[in-house]
Parts: C-alpha cells; sequence; structure tokens
C-alpha cells in the first residue's frame, strides 16, 4: 500500500524565526518522521514573486531557507524535499487550474483581501491568481493532506473546488485534499504582542532558530510583560508559551501556578526561557554552520529533490495535458 502524499510549502522569507517553526516546521519534522506519509516539502520562490522581494534577496533568501530546513530536522532520506521554479510543471498546471477556477471564487479569499490591504502600491495579478498557483503544488503530487496554519485552510478548501471543477470538466480524478491543522500556537511578537511574530516588525520582535545565546537574552530581558488592567498581560502570556514549547515541563508547571498566584517573577522566566532556547537549537545552530560551509552540498541535495519531484509530477502532466487535449 502506499503512503498518504502530503504537500506543504513554505516562502523564503530567509532566517527562519519561532513563528515559523511552531507554526509549520516542527509539524513538518513530526510528520516526516512519523513515517506514515510521502512528504513533499517545497520552497515556493514562484509565490515570492507577488510581494517585494530584490532578485538578490530572493536568491540569498531561498538559499538560507534551503539550509535552514535541512538544519531543522528536514531529512532529503525521509522527504521530497525541493525548490517550486525547478520543477516548471507548476506553473504549467496552474494555468491550466486558472481557466477552471471563477474569478468570484478568487474574490472571496481573504488572504488576498488582506494583502491587497498591506500592500496597495502592488496588487498584481500574482496576489489574486496565487491560490490556483498553491493548488497545483499541492496537486501535481496528488497530495490528500496539507499541513497548514489556520490562515491557510480557505486555499486548501479551493484546492478541493479546482479538484472537483477539472475532474467533473475533464474526466480525471485529483484527490480530495484536507488541511491538516496541527495544533500551531500563535506566537507574538516580543515588543508587541498583541501582533503576530514577524520579521517585517523589526529584528527585535522575532528570535531567530539560528540566533546566539547572547542575542537571544538580550531579546528575551527587553520582551514587554506589563500587564495593561487585570488578568495575564498578553507578553507574559507570549513568554509562558515559548517556555511551554522549549521549557522544562515541571518548571513550566509551576510558572503558571505562580502566575495565578500572583508570585511569578517574570526576571526568572525570562532567565530561564533565554537558556532553554539556547539549548533547544543548540544542534540546529551547530548544522547549520556545517552546511552553510558546504553550500555545494545543499545545491545538491535540493537538485536531487527536484529530479525526484519532477519525475512524479511529469506523470501527472502528462495526464492532465491528455485530459485536456494539448500535446
Ligand atoms: N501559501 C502558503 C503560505 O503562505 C505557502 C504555500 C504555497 C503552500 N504553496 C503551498 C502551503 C502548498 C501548503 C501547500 O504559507
Amino acid at each position: 500500500m502506499s503512503k498518504p502524499v502530503i504537500f506543504s510549502g513554505i516562502q523564503p522569507t530567509g532566517n527562519l524565526h519561532l513563528g515559523n517553526f511552531l507554526g509549520a516546521v516542527k509539524q513538518w519534522v513530526e510528520l516526516q518522521n512519523s513515517g506514515t506519509y510521502q512528504c513533499y516539502f517545497c520552497i515556493v520562490d514562484y509565490h515570492s514573486l507577488t510581494g517585494k522581494m530584490t532578485a538578490d534577496e530572493r536568491r540569498a533568501q531561498v538559499m538560507v531557507t534551503a539550509t535552514e530546513l535541512l538544519a531543522a530536522g528536514i531529512d532529503p532520506k525521509k522527504s521530497t524535499l525541493f525548490i517550486q521554479s525547478h520543477v516548471p510543471e507548476h506553473t504549467e498546471l496552474s494555468w491550466i487550474f486558472s481557466s477552471v477556477t471563477p474569478m468570484a471564487e478568487l474574490e472571496r479569499m481573504t488572504q488576498f483581501k488582506e494583502k491587497s490591504e498591506n500592500q496597495k502600491q502592488n496588487i498584481n495579478a500574482g496576489l489574486f491568481t496565487y491560490p490556483i498557483l498553491q493548488t497545483a503544488d499541492i496537486l501535481l503530487y496528488q497530495a490528500t493532506h496539507v499541513p497548514v496554519g489556520e490562515d491557510q485552510v480557505q486555499h486548501v478548501e479551493l484546492t478541493r473546488d479546482i479538484a472537483r471543477w477539472f475532474n467533473n470538466r475533464y474526466a480525471y480524478n485529483f484527490p480530495e485534499t484536507a488541511a491538516v491543522l496541527t495544533e500551531t500556537p500563535r506566537v507574538k511578537s516580543l515588543l508587541e504582542p498583541d501582533k503576530k511574530m514577524s520579521k517585517s516588525l523589526g529584528q527585535g520582535h522575532v528570535i531567530e532558530l539560528g540566533e546566539e545565546s547572547s542575542s537571544i537574552e538580550k531579546k528575551i530581558q527587553r520582551a514587554v510583560t506589563a500587564t495593561a488592567g487585570g488578568g495575564i498581560a498578553p507578553g507574559a502570556q507570549n513568554l509562558l508559551l515559548l517556555y511551554k514549547h522549549f521549557g522544562d515541563p515541571a518548571r513550566y508547571e509551576r510558572f503558571i501556578r505562580e502566575e495565578k498566584e500572583g508570585t511569578i517573577r517574570y526576571g526568572e522566566l525570562k532567565t530561564e526561557l533565554s537558556s532553554a532556547l539556547s539549548n533547544y537549537f543548540a544542534d540546529f545552530r551547530a548544522r547549520k554552520q556545517k552546511l552553510l560551509a558546504n553550500p555545494d552540498r545543499v545545491a545538491k541535495i535540493f537538485a536531487a529533490g527536484a529530479k525526484q519531484a519532477r519525475e512524479v509530477a511529469q506523470t501527472t502532466m502528462k495526464q492532465v495535458r491528455q485530459k485536456i487535449g494539448i500535446r
């Protein structure tokens, strides 16, 4: 029996931070290591064209993301790990899907509305058709499971719709795809804990996986914990959330108890959280340094990943072209 297929993608945003890690990469590694699935993980450089990165930035950030995914534990022996543009079938299938997708369905996408709001100077057509390319990513590999954060659920629902529209029109059998909503804690900015942790807010707001201990300490020390009224402040809650994921479980229980009793000392929490984070990512830092010293090795791994992915993608495309009467 073949294993159910998982596909997920990540934008090449450069150094991964704690939000990316808990929101995606950690689950990817767990799903990979469960041995239950056949996994495809992809750096979606074509999707990133809808943003404002320069060519040099893109090249550099794809390389950093590639290196960090390997350092974080994505294992090319267990998963197919590749870069979207290395498999040109993604854009080919995307065009085909665009002709079975009603405009009105794309207009409903909340991410399109949000991004349009955030980049008023650059509301390009790619931003609009973004979920079609995402659908092509997923269906080229006949993936049935897509681990994503909540913000992507609507896109995965659209993937299911597009598969159905295509299947009905051309008598094909793309599978039904479901989002795998693993528990993805919402990691907040250290300095503005009402906002999601994101590099666009500034370096002081995020902790990157590869950060040195001294830098982690400095940032955690500066993290906001003040209460603006009764109850537990969002900043303190965020630090406790991080401690829960990276710290000692018994110690975590005690912090929670102390928080309830009003005896918690945030200085103590910050010191212990800093060292927990530094320890947790020590292996990551070491592996990253090794890979950075050997960029050819990283390039080779990704070339092999693309070759593997492409074989599957080409099989799908052959069938699709035949169904639609092209070539
Ligand atoms: N849109 C996703 C994000 O912004 C990235 C992505 C592209 C993706 N293609 C995908 C995720 C396919 C899952 C499956 O996070």
